[in-house]
C-alpha cells in the first residue's frame, strides 16, 4: 500500500485541484511517499524498509488506521518554510497485532533523516496519550538522525515530552522499541525507558556519542557497528533484549513477544490454547541433573521439557548467560522464567546476571505474569572486579525485585541453593508462594568444601592426613546439610518432587495461584538500589 513509483505532485499542484475529494486523495498520495521516491529508493538500497512498509508488516493486514497524516512542521528557520513534507517524518496510528489493539509510531528516515521536531514529537505524544487512555501497548519503530537541527530546542522539548510519557506509562502499558536505523544521542533514552529493545543486525545502531566525537575526546577509533550495533548491545552492554538478522524477523519478533503480554497492567496475559497435556511426564528429567555437583548441565533443557510445546522465548539470550530469562506458557498461561544456568559460570550470580534478572522480574510483576524461578546457584561470583563494580548494589536489585513482586511466584530448586543467593532466588522467605525442590537439591549456607575448610581449619592443619580427613568431613557435611530434607522439615520447601513430574507440579501451583491478589504497603514508591 505504501510506495508507488509515481511522480510526486508539488504542494502548489495539489493546492489548485478544485474537487475536494480529488484534492484529499492527491494529498494522501503525496503523504504516502514521505520524502519522495528517490529517498525511498535510497532507503531500500541501504537494506532498509520504509516506515509504512514496516507498519504493514507489524500489524495484522488491513488494520492500520493512520493519524495526523497531513500534519506538517511550523519551522521557518534555515529555509524550512519551503519544505513541509506531509506527516513530518513519522507515521503514527493504531491497528491490531493478533487481533489486539496496538498503537504504533514509525520514524520515516526519508523525511529529514527521520529527525524529530516539535510537530513530529506531538504526533508521537498523541498516540502515546491515546494508548494510555485506552490501555493498549505502544510499539515505536526507530530510524532517525535524532533532534532536528533546524528546530533547535523545540526538538529537545519534543524528546522530553516523549521521555516523560515513557516514564509515566512505564508499568501501565507495555512499550516496545525496535531500532531499525540510527538512534543516537539523547534520543536513545526513549527506547531505554521502554520495556524491550529489539535491534536489527548490521543496519541499526544506538549510542550516546558517535565515533567522531569519541575520536576527538578519547582518541579511540571505533566503527558505528562495533560501538553500538546489535551485536554490541545484545552481547556486551545488555541494552538490547533481542537482535534479528533482518527487519521482517524483527517485526515478527515483536508480534511473538506481544502474545505473552497483557494489554495493560489491569489485565491478565492472554490465554493460548494448547494440546500439550499439563500432566505430561518427562522421564528424561530424572537424569538431567548430574550426581556430581561440580558437573554442569543446560537449564534450557529443563525449561524446554516443561513448558507448553517446548516453546521458550528467551530474552537477552546473548548477555549474562549465567542467568536465563524469558517467556513461556504452562497450560496456556503466560509465565516469566528466571533460571540460573549451571552451564555458564556454574550459574553464579554476578552484576550483569543480577541486573538482567531484576529488570525482568519487575516487568513480569508490572504486567501480571507469574514467575517461575529455577534455582541452581552456588552463590555470588567472588572477586575484586565484582566488588569494585558494586555487586552489593546490583545483587540487591534482584533481591528487591523478587521480594516486592506480588504476582504468583513458584520456585524450584534443582540442585544448589547456597548462601545469600538461596534467599535471593525467590525463596519462601521473600514471599514465594510455592517452593519445590528435587531430591538432588542442596540447600546450605555454602558448598561443602568451603564450609569444611572454615569449620575445621585448625583440625585439618593438625591432621596426619589432611586430605583424607577433609574428604571424610566433606562427605559428612554433605550428608547432614547438603540435601533438601532440612529445608523441607522447616517448611521452607513445600514439596519435594520427582523431576519427571515437574510440569504437572508447576502447572498445579500456577493453577492454584491464578487468583492471587497481594498488595504491598501504600507508599509513593520504593527506593530500589539503582
Ligand atoms: C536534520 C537531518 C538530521 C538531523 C539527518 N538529517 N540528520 N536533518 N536534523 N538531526 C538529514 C540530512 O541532512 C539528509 O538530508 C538526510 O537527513 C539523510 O541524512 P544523510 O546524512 O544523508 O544520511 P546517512 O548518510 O545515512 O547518515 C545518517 C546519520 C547522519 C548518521 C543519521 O545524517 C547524521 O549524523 N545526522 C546527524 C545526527 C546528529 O548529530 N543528530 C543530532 C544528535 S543530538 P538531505 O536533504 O541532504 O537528504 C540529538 C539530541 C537528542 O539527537 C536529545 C534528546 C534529549
Amino acid at each position: 500500500m505504501s510506495t508507488r513509483k509515481s511522480r510526486t505532485m508539488s504542494t502548489a499542484e495539489v493546492a489548485v485541484i478544485e474537487d475536494p475529494i480529488a484534492r484529499l486523495e492527491a494529498l494522501d498520495r503525496k503523504a504516502m511517499l514521505g520524502g519522495g521516491q528517490d529517498r525511498i529508493d535510497k532507503q531500500h538500497a541501504a537494506g532498509k524498509l520504509t516506515a509504512r512498509e514496516r507498519v504493514d508488516l507489524l500489524l495484522d493486514p488491513g488494520t492500520f488506521v493512520e493519524l495526523d497524516r497531513l500534519k506538517t512542521h511550523r519551522c521557518t528557520d534555515f529555509g524550512m518554510e519551503s519544505v513541509r513534507p506531509l506527516g513530518d517524518g513519522v507515521v503514527t496510528g493504531y491497528g491490531d497485532i493478533r487481533g489486539r489493539l496496538t498503537y504504533v509510531f514509525a520514524q520515516d528516515f526519508t523525511v529529514f533523516g527521520g529527525s524529530l521536531g516539535a510537530a513530529y514529537a506531538a504526533k508521537i505524544c498523541k498516540v502515546m496519550d491515546l494508548a494510555a487512555k485506552v490501555g493498549a501497548p505502544v510499539v515505536g519503530l526507530n530510524d532517525s538522525g535524532g533532534a532536528r537541527i533546524q528546530e533547535g530546542v523545540e526538538s529537545l522539548a519534543g524528546y522530553a515530552d516523549i521521555f516523560l510519557r515513557n516514564t509515566l506509562m512505564s508499568g501501565v502499558i507495555p512499550q516496545i522499541s525496535a531500532i531499525m536505523g540510527p538512534c543516537a544521542g539523547g534520543a536513545v533514552y526513549s527506547p531505554a525507558i521502554t520495556d524491550f529493545i529489539m535491534m536489527v543486525e548490521k543496519t541499526s545502531y544506538m549510542f550516546i556519542t558517535g565515533p567522531e566525537v569519541i575520536k576527538t575526546v578519547t582518541h579511540e577509533e571505533v566503527t558505528k557497528e562495533a560501538l553500538g550495533g546489535a551485536t554490541t548491545h545484545s552481547g556486551k552492554s545488555g541494552v538490547s533484549h533481542f537482535s534479528f538478522h533482518g527487519e521482517k524477523e524483527c517485526l515478527l519478533g515483536i508480534r511473538e513477544l506481544m502474545s505473552f503480554l497483557p494489554q495493560n497492567n489491569r489485565e491478565d496475559p492472554p490465554f493460548v490454547e494448547t494440546s500439550d497435556p499439563v500432566d505430561r511426564p518427562e522421564p528424561a528429567l530424572d537424569t538431567l541433573i548430574p550426581r556430581d555437583p561440580a558437573k554442569p548441565y543446560d537449564i534450557k533443557d529443563l525449561i524446554a521439557a516443561v513448558v507448553d510445546d517446548g516453546f521458550f522465548l528467551e530474552v537477552q539470550r546473548d548477555f549474562a548467560g549465567n542467568i536465563v530469562i524469558g517467556f513461556a506458557r504452562i497450560g496456556g498461561q503466560s509465565i516469566g522464567i528466571v533460571a540460573n544456568q549451571p552451564a555458564v559460570l556454574a550459574g553464579c550470580l554476578d552484576i550483569d546476571a543480577s541486573t538482567k534478572a531484576a529488570r525482568f522480574v519487575r516487568f513480569c510483576d508490572c504486567f501480571n505474569i507469574p514467575l517461575v524461578t529455577l534455582v541452581d546457584v552456588p552463590g555470588f561470583l567472588p572477586g575484586t572486579e565484582q566488588e569494585y563494580g558494586g555487586i552489593i548494589r546490583h545483587g540487591a536489585k534482584l533481591l528487591y525485585a523478587f521480594a516486592e513482586a506480588t504476582v504468583p511466584k513458584v520456585t524450584l530448586i534443582t540442585r544448589k541453593a547456597y548462601g545469600g543467593a538461596y534467599d535471593v532466588m525467590a525463596s519462601k522467605h521473600i514471599r514465594a508462594d510455592i517452593n519445590y525442590a528435587y531430591p538432588s537439591a542442596e540447600v546450605a549456607v555454602m558448598g561443602s568444601e568451603g564450609a569444611v575448610n572454615i569449620l575445621y581449619r585448625k583440625e585439618l592443619a593438625e591432621a596426619k592426613d589432611p586430605e583424607a580427613r577433609r574428604a571424610e568431613l566433606i562427605a559428612e557435611y554433605r550428608k547432614t546439610f547438603a540435601n533438601p530434607y532440612r529445608v523441607a522439615d522447616l517448611g521452607y520447601i513445600d514439596e519435594l518432587i520427582v523431576p519427571r513430574d515437574t510440569r504437572r507440579w508447576l502447572s498445579a501451583a500456577l493453577q492454584m495461584l491464578r487468583n492471587k491478589r497481594q498488595e504491598n504497603p501504600p507508599r509513593k514508591h520504593g527506593n530500589i538500589p539503582l
